[in-house]
C-alpha cells in the first residue's frame, strides 16, 4: 500500500470512513443530477479553440449557483492544458464546442453541448450530468464527442469505458514525460502498472456498457511537443490528485451501492486500483514539486485546490439522474458531501 507524506492515511482507509456516514442505497437521495452551464467566449478566444489551442479563463455564466465559483477556479484549472493543446490542426465545431465544455468543468460528463456564435461573443452551452471520471486526463487526450442513446446507464457506462480506455493513453504519455525527465524508476514502475489497470478497467467497463446495450468510442489521441515540468505538474494536480481522487472515492461508492452484484464486482476491483493511481498522484505531485521553486509550488497548490473548488461546487449544485442510481452512483447530496468532505480532509488540507 503506498502512502504519501502529504497523505495522512492511505487514501482507501479515509474513503471507507468518508463511505461509512453514506446511507445505503437507494435512500441515499432522489433528487436529479444534470445541470446546464453557459460559457462566454470572445470571437478571438474562440477562433484560438478552432486552432487547437486553449485561451486561459473563459468566463462562466448561468448555470445557477455554480457561476462564480467555475468562473473562478475552472479557469486556473484550464491552464494545466495551455501548454499542451496545440496541434496545428483545426478542431470542427462540436470537437471547439466538447473541449471547451470539459476544460471549463473538469470532471463533468457532458451529455451534449452547442456553440451560438453572436455579434459579440460565442456562447458554449454544455448539459452535464453526473460525471463519469474513469480514470485521468491528459492533453494528450482529445475531449470525446458528447454521449448520447436511449438508456442513461449504458451512455454512462459508454462514457466511462472510453475514460478509463483514455486513462491508458494519459498514463503512457506521463510515463514518457516523466521519464525524460529523469524520474525514480520505482515511480515509472508504478505508471507502468498503473497503464495495465487501465487497460483492464477499459476492458471490464466496456464489456459492461455493451451489456447494457452501448458500445463505447475509443479515444482518439494526438502527439503532443515537449512540455515542460511545471505544465506537466499542474496537469497531474488536478486529473490526479483532484480528478482521479474523486474516481476513487466514487467508485468505491459504487463498489458498495450497485444494484447488480457484477456492476457492485468491477467497481470493487476499479476502486482498489484508483486508490493506489490516487496516491501515485500524489507521490508523482511530490517528486515535481521537488524540482519547482516555492512560487511554481504555489501555483500547483492554487491550481489543485481550484479544481477541487470547482468540483465540489458543481457536484454541490447538479441535479440527479434517477436511472443512474442502479449504478451505485452517489446521488446528487451524497456527491456534493462527499467531495466537500475530501474538500476539507485532502485537497485544501494538503500543501
Ligand atoms: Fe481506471
Ligand atoms: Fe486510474
Amino acid at each position: 500500500m503506498h502512502t504519501h507524506t502529504l497523505l495522512a492515511i492511505p487514501l482507501s482507509v479515509l474513503f471507507a470512513s468518508l463511505l461509512s456516514a453514506c446511507p445505503l442505497f437507494p435512500g441515499c437521495d432522489s433528487d436529479t443530477f444534470d445541470s446546464t452551464e453557459t460559457v462566454d467566449l470572445t470571437p478571438d478566444e474562440y477562433v484560438q479553440w478552432q486552432q487547437g489551442m486553449m485561451p486561459g479563463a473563459p468566463t462562466t455564466s448561468a448555470g445557477g449557483s455554480t457561476g462564480d465559483a467555475m468562473g473562478t477556479s475552472g479557469g486556473e484549472a484550464t491552464s494545466s492544458g495551455s501548454s499542451g493543446g496545440t496541434t496545428g490542426e483545426s478542431l470542427t465545431p462540436d470537437e471547439v464546442c466538447a473541449a471547451v465544455c470539459m476544460q471549463s468543468f473538469p470532471g463533468a460528463n457532458l451529455t451534449s453541448c452547442s456553440v451560438e456564435e453572436l455579434a459579440d461573443k460565442v456562447v458554449v452551452t454544455c448539459n452535464l450530468s453526473q460525471a463519469c471520471i474513469g480514470g485521468r486526463g491528459h492533453a494528450c487526450v482529445r475531449p470525446p464527442q458528447p454521449a448520447a442513446g436511449p438508456d442513461p446507464a449504458a451512455v454512462w457506462l459508454a462514457r466511462c469505458a472510453h475514460d478509463e480506455a483514455a486513462s491508458v493513453h494519459a498514463f503512457a504519455a506521463l510515463g514518457r514525460e516523466l521519464a525524460a525527465l529523469g524520474a525514480p524508476a520505482k515511480l515509472l514502475a508504478r505508471i507502468d502498472s498503473a497503464t495495465h489497470d487501465e487497460t483492464r478497467h477499459a476492458e471490464l467497463v466496456s464489456t459492461l456498457a455493451r451489456s447494457a446495450g452501448a458500445e463505447p468510442t475509443p479515444p482518439a489521441c494526438v502527439t503532443l511537443p515537449p512540455r515542460d515540468l511545471l505544465a506537466i505538474a499542474l496537469e497531474n494536480a488536478v486529473e490526479g490528485c483532484v480528478h482521479e481522487t474523486w474516481a476513487a472515492l466514487s467508485a468505491a461508492h459504487q463498489a458498495r451501492h450497485a444494484s447488480d452484484p457484477a456492476v457492485r464486482a468491477v467497481f470493487a476491483g476499479i476502486a482498489d486500483d484508483e486508490a493506489r493511481h490516487a496516491e501515485l498522484a500524489w507521490a508523482i505531485d511530490a517528486w515535481l514539486r521537488e524540482q519547482l521553486d516555492a512560487a511554481a509550488q504555489a501555483t500547483l497548490t492554487a491550481a489543485r485546490r481550484s479544481a477541487a473548488r470547482a468540483l465540489i461546487a458543481r457536484l454541490g449544485a447538479a441535479a440527479d439522474a434517477p436511472e443512474l442510481l442502479a449504478l451505485g452512483l452517489p446521488a446528487a447530496r451524497e456527491a456534493a458531501r462527499l467531495s466537500a468532505a475530501l474538500g476539507q480532509q485532502l485537497w485544501s488540507a494538503a500543501a
